[in-house]
């Protein structure tokens, strides 16, 4: 692989980690296939089959919502949402549908969906808690709506080795672009105060080897944000020592924990 230059100019300053990056389809992909087999298991356990109308707000690079195509369609809905959808073109051969919408400003379909799904979305949006509630009204009567976002849960203080280093740093980056890192686990209070039914919620700490999907993504994710990590005060030989450590497939790591909830629209 090329060396890929860092990300110097995002084009939407609210968001570290833009579409438009040269590798980010590389790095969306290798999100998917670290986190897809989770989220999978877990809508396969809220029985998203044949048939269900699905929106997945913020799809990145598709990888959740190809698999909703696979198995809610024909008969079903596939409706994939992000302010940047250029990696999300393929949709509509596979039956889907695109959306290019900004959570935020934009409308969403009311009362449409039996399944609406976010991933590592919500964390990243100031007004988070505007999207949340425009989610709950896309929700059908007895629709689900899953989140699964990103929190430090006790975990970032104590992230050992230059990847811990680089890591807070870019917890502080991002929160200083509007992101928060201790919300998520607040959701299934929100969830439940904006009345869906049969809330639950989890969490797990990602462990992954060097060398693996996992490591590959945020070692890529590092190369992204270079310059702002730079900013938030790691040198850049810091920033070399966890990318080597992520090459290591001797090392394990762990990333900050990924909260999911879930909760039922009343029918
Ligand atoms: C970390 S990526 C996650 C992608 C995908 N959900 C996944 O887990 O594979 C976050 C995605 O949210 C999108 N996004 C961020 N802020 C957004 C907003 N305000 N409205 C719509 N999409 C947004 C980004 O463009 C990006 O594609």
């Amino acid at each position: 692989m090329t060396e890929p230059s860092p990300t110097s100019s995002p084009r939407n300053p609210h968001y570290t980690l833009p579409n438009d990056w040269d590798f980010a389809k590389e790095r969306l992909a290798l999100l998917g296939a670290a986190f897809d087999p989770e989220s999978i298991a877990l809508a396969q356990r809220l029985g998203v089959g044949a048939g269900w109308r699905c929106l997945d707000a913020g799809a990145g690079g598709g990888s959740f919502a190809r698999w909703l195509c696979s198995v809610t369609l024909p008969g079903g809905r596939v409706l994939a949402v992000d302010a940047d959808a250029r990696h999300l073109t393929d949709l509509p051969d596979r039956g889907g549908e695109v959306a290019q919408i900004e959570l935020v400003a934009d409308e969403l379909p009311e009362g449409a969906f039996d399944f609406v799904h976010t991933r590592f979305v919500l964390l990243h949006i100031a007004k988070r808690d505007i999207v949340l509630e425009r989610l709950v009204g896309a929700l059908a009567p007895g629709g689900v709506l899953v989140l699964e976002e990103g929190d430090g849960l006790g975990v970032l203080d104590e992230m050992s080795g230059a990847f811990g280093d680089v890591w807070r740093a870019f917890a502080r980056s991002t929160e200083n672009a509007g992101a928060n890192q201790a919300w998520a686990r607040s959701l299934p209070r929100h969830l439940e105060s904006l009345g869906l039914v049969d809330v639950r919620a989890e969490a797990g700490i990602p462990m992954f080897r060097g060398g693996s999907p996992m490591a590959r993504m945020w070692n890529l994710t590092w190369i992204q944000v270079h310059e702002t990590l730079v900013a938030h005060g790691v040198s850049h030989k810091v920033i070399a020592a966890a990318r080597a450590e992520l090459e290591d497939e001797h090392r394990w790591f762990y990333a900050p924990p990924t909260v999911r909830a879930w909760g039922r629209a009343p029918l």
